[in-house]
């Protein structure tokens, strides 16, 4: 077991260009949450759903992942759908709603620019989604969002990137757990259609299949 926090501190300035970014959002919006979001859900979670970094207007605002926007009405309708969910999503921290044998954490703790970041901040923050995924007891299915998520995560788990690509639907074994990817549930990705409700679906579906095997 590492001795490495699961969780980033919320004033975290590992990354000096995120902690700049989060700063001048404190300025302009004094309200939201502005700092490395953490990671929601049940401890004993046995599906660790791994997004990219939290939302400007979503989770950076809300301090919950994927809470308070469109990623998160699809995500979490989802999860609602494969019983992962306790109490109604309502778009805010303090809607009440809990999982239950699921947890959803970042690649990426603190809001980027433009949703992207880059290289480093994702090496920076490793550390602590590798923490993460050591600290779940009871952890089966890691379901990756993206590619950046994807990549990462395999990184975390020193498994080589040429012999596990990033694809919809991609599946990997790593010491009994099962790794799965997704396109991102993005609006992007929703609009365009290259991620479908039911394509989603899905893939929650065979995660559900391997958490209940
Ligand atoms: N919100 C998050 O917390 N993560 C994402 O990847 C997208 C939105």
């Amino acid at each position: 077991m590492t001795s490495f926090p699961a969780e980033a501190p919320k004033d975290c300035d590992l990354c000096p260009r995120l902690r700049g970014f989060i700063l001048e959002q404190e300025v302009k919006q004094p309200d939201w949450f502005n700092g490395a979001v953490p990671s929601f859900g049940d401890q004993n979670a046995e599906l660790l759903v791994i997004g990219l970094a939290p939302g400007l207007t979503g989770a950076n605002r809300t301090g919950r992942p994927f809470t308070g926007d469109w990623a998160g009405d699809l995500l979490y309708q989802t999860l609602g759908k494969f019983d992962f969910v306790e109490g109604t999503y309502d778009r805010r921290p303090d809607d009440g709603m809990t999982l239950k044998r699921a947890m959803i954490t970042n690649a990426v703790r603190c809001v980027p620019p433009q949703n992207k970041p880059i290289g480093a901040e994702i090496n920076q923050c490793r550390p602590f989604l590798r923490s993460r995924i050591e600290q779940l007891p009871k952890l089966k299915v890691m379901l990756c969002l993206g590619k950046i998520s994807h990549d990462s995560t395999m990184r975390t788990l020193g498994l080589k990137l040429s012999e596990h690509k990033f694809g919809h639907g991609t599946e990997y074994a790593f010491e009994g757990m099962t790794i799965l990817s997704s396109y991102h549930c993005s609006r992007y990705n929703t609009n365009t259609r290259r991620l479908t409700e039911e394509m989603f679906e899905t893939i929650f579906a065979r995660a559900k299949a391997l958490i209940d095997a």
